[in-house]
């Protein structure tokens, strides 16, 4: 057995209380999903500022009746100091996802990105400390490799951040290695690279890849592709990310806290490939979008040309193994936008 599925096997018959942040969100949802149905209790925090009443909908019907009474949703702030201190109350296990996603918006507005980002980080970082839970697991970003040419990206080195976002997500790392060293405060955070599924949304201007692809296919809307099309990206399903915060929540090696982890699949695809892959699995379903042929544009500001991740720390240290590939993540991600946006 893999100690993913040990874990899970252990959970199930063990309670213990966790405190999702951005519960409402695209990885919060799945992280409440998913923890509901090992018959954990959860405590959730949102104030939908980017996430919706129906991913909680939604998840309702994927639980019994018995494992959502097991759910606890706050509706408030991190950037509120007394919000965070509420839902810290009792908890043992954060998974703090709370956060103004993308980089063009941190672009447009880095102001509000920094309140959330940065203040609101501080805030749930304090309570967590103060109200003694066991470990504090937090979205990091592989932005923070910023413009550190090598690749695969290592989790030691690390370049200088290229939008405002990326600096939020490398400053929630700073606090959280002065946390340990002052306060002795337990804490892992996750590098997320890329990470697509089922409940990310794919309306908005900030909508990330792979839901608006989906969606503009589907729907028959041109698909845009900035720069050549050449750029690639470290693809990860959402299963993987949910195994990952669920292995570092727990793992008990002390080697294995106080650490970044890298969270991705560990394969490099391309847009054009990524644009291929999603259509594909479209036509499939919906012949009419076979002659659809995407539009390029300009390069992005803040945007790296390549991401590739190397996962061998997080696979040595808290045995994550990815179970789902890009291909068989974009597979359930096509059924989840088909049933959804059709
Ligand atoms: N999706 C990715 O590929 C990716 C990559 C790198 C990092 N991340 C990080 O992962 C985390 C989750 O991202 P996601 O893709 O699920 O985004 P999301 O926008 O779907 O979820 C974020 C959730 O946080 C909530 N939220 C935002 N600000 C809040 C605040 N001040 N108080 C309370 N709740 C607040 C939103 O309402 C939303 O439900 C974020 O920290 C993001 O920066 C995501």
């Amino acid at each position: 057995m893999t100690t993913y599925e040990t874990l899970q096997e252990h959970l199930t018959t063990n309670q213990h209380t966790w405190l999702i942040t951005g519960v409402a969100g695209f990885i919060g949802s799945n992280l409440l999903e998913t923890l509901l149905k090992l018959n954990q209790k959860v405590v959730g925090l949102d104030n939908f500022s980017t996430g919706f009443q129906y991913n909680f909908d939604e998840v309702q019907n994927l639980v019994s009746e018995e494992q959502w009474q097991q759910f606890t949703f706050i509706e408030g702030d991190i950037r509120n100091y007394d919000d965070c201190k509420q839902a810290c109350t009792n908890v043992d296990y954060v998974l703090h996802q709370a956060a103004l996603g993308s980089v063009p918006r941190s672009i447009e507005d880095p102001i509000t990105t920094n309140e959330n980002n940065i203040s609101g980080f501080l805030n749930i970082l304090v309570a967590a400390k103060d109200a003694k839970v066991q470990r504090f697991v937090y979205a990091a970003s592989s932005s923070t490799y910023g413009d550190h040419p090598d690749l695969p990206k290592e989790e030691d080195k690390i370049g200088k951040p290229l939008s405002p976002y990326a600096v939020t997500k490398l400053v929630n790392e700073l606090y959280t290695d002065v946390f340990a060293k002052t306060y002795g405060f337990k804490t892992i955070g996750l590098r997320y690279f890329n990470i697509f599924g089922q409940r990310q949304d794919p309306n908005g201007a900030y909508a990330a890849v792979v839901p608006k692809w989906f969606s503009g296919l589907i729907k028959d809307e041109t698909v845009f592709i900035n720069g050549d099309g050449e750029t690639s990206r470290d693809f990860c399903f959402i299963d993987n990310a949910v195994q990952a915060n669920l292995l570092a929540a727990t793992a008990k090696d002390e080697k294995a806290t106080n650490q970044v982890y890298n969270v991705a699949f560990g394969e490099r695809t391309t847009l054009n490939e990524l644009y291929r892959f999603i259509k594909n699995r479209v036509v499939a379903h919906n012949n009419s979008a076979k002659d659809a042929k995407p539009e390029y544009r300009d390069f992005r500001a803040g945007d790296v040309r390549h991401s590739l991740a190397d996962i061998s720390k997080a696979n040595s240290l808290i045995g994550y193994i990815p179970t789902f590939s890009v291909k068989s993540g974009l597979d359930k991600a096509a059924e989840w936008y088909l049933k959804n946006l059709c």
